[in-house]
């Protein structure tokens, strides 16, 4: 890790754009390796609300990662090893049903994974570079994201008069390209709430490395099954983005100064491997 000594060591790791972080004055930048190869970026270390956060631009600086390119082993492995246990996950989604339109902000309590081509576990008994192999692990994923992390969230958008939409089911596809108005209607019968391309294996890799995960995500566009027009555009999902994440940035503040310091975390997140013999030691 470069400029390890002049870094403060995070406890909370936001994964997100750029908007995040680019507007704190006092940031450390630091390059993590991991056995996984490298993150999508640099790790931004500053402060928050007397919170110490890392921050990692999900796509890299000048989004040139697409979801299915991002190396989402590195990058929980990364926040793990420079002291994180608590991961936000701010997402752009697609809404699946007519009422969770543009700007709603959704914090999901269910996942579905329609991914198809992503490395989505540390424990594929594969030798690492260290010489060292993983043992096989099986993490429950019942409840995907930290129950403690969705109730924060939850308070924290209503405290900025920002009312969102307590559970649901995020759909996460391979993406690039969008569903067809077909898989979305699909989707969409199926009672799942909200569709991205970024939310898998996010949440199963923070499992598997004890960490707390919770999702936060902002619709920027009506999926193509449950609007009637020419379907979905990036430049619209990019406006509608750009046009909340000022009052998205507000909530995950006030999550990160919520979220409870690490002797006092009661969720389950923490033991998720609970004495499960990995084979590999976590950083
Ligand atoms: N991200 C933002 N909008 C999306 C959509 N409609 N489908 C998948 N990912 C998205």
């Amino acid at each position: 890790m470069a400029n390890k000594a002049n870094a403060t060591q995070p406890e909370i790791g936001v994964i997100g754009g750029s908007g995040f972080y680019s507007f704190l004055d006092d940031v450390t930048e630091v390059q993590v390796d991991t056995p996984y190869g490298a993150p999508s970026d640099s790790l931004f270390l500053g402060e928050v609300a007397g919170r110490r956060v890392a921050f990692l631009p999900r796509h890299g600086r000048g989004h040139h990662l697409p979801p299915h390119r991002i190396n989402y082993r590195a990058n929980l492995w990364a926040l793990r090893s420079v002291g994180v246990r608590q991961v936000l996950g701010p997402c752009a989604v697609g809404g699946l049903r007519s009422e969770y339109g543009p700007g709603t902000l959704l914090v999901p309590d269910q996942l579905v994974d329609r991914t198809k081509s992503r490395a989505n576990t540390f424990y594929d008994g594969v030798p690492l570079a260290d010489g060292t192999t993983p043992n096989v692990v099986h993490v429950s994923l019942a409840d995907p994201y930290c129950s403690t992390g969705r109730r924060i969230a939850v308070k924290a958008a209503r405290g900025r008069d920002w009312e969102p939409v307590d559970g649901g089911t995020l759909v996460v596809i391979e993406g690039p390209r969008f569903s067809t108005r077909a898989e979305s209607r699909w989707h969409a019968a199926q009672g799942w709430s909200v569709v991205g391309m970024t939310g898998h294996p996010e949440a199963a890799l923070a499992r598997e490395l004890e960490l707390c995960y919770t999702s936060m995500t902002l619709v920027t566009d009506l999926d193509a099954g449950a609007e009637a027009g020419e379907g979905v555009s990036h430049e619209e999902v990019l406006e509608v983005f750009a046009a909340n994440v000022d009052r998205l940035r507000s909530v995950l503040f006030d999550v990160v100064a919520e979220l409870p310091a690490e002797a006092d975390r009661d969720c389950l997140c923490g033991s998720a491997l609970n004495g499960s013999d990995t084979g590999i030691r976590l950083p």
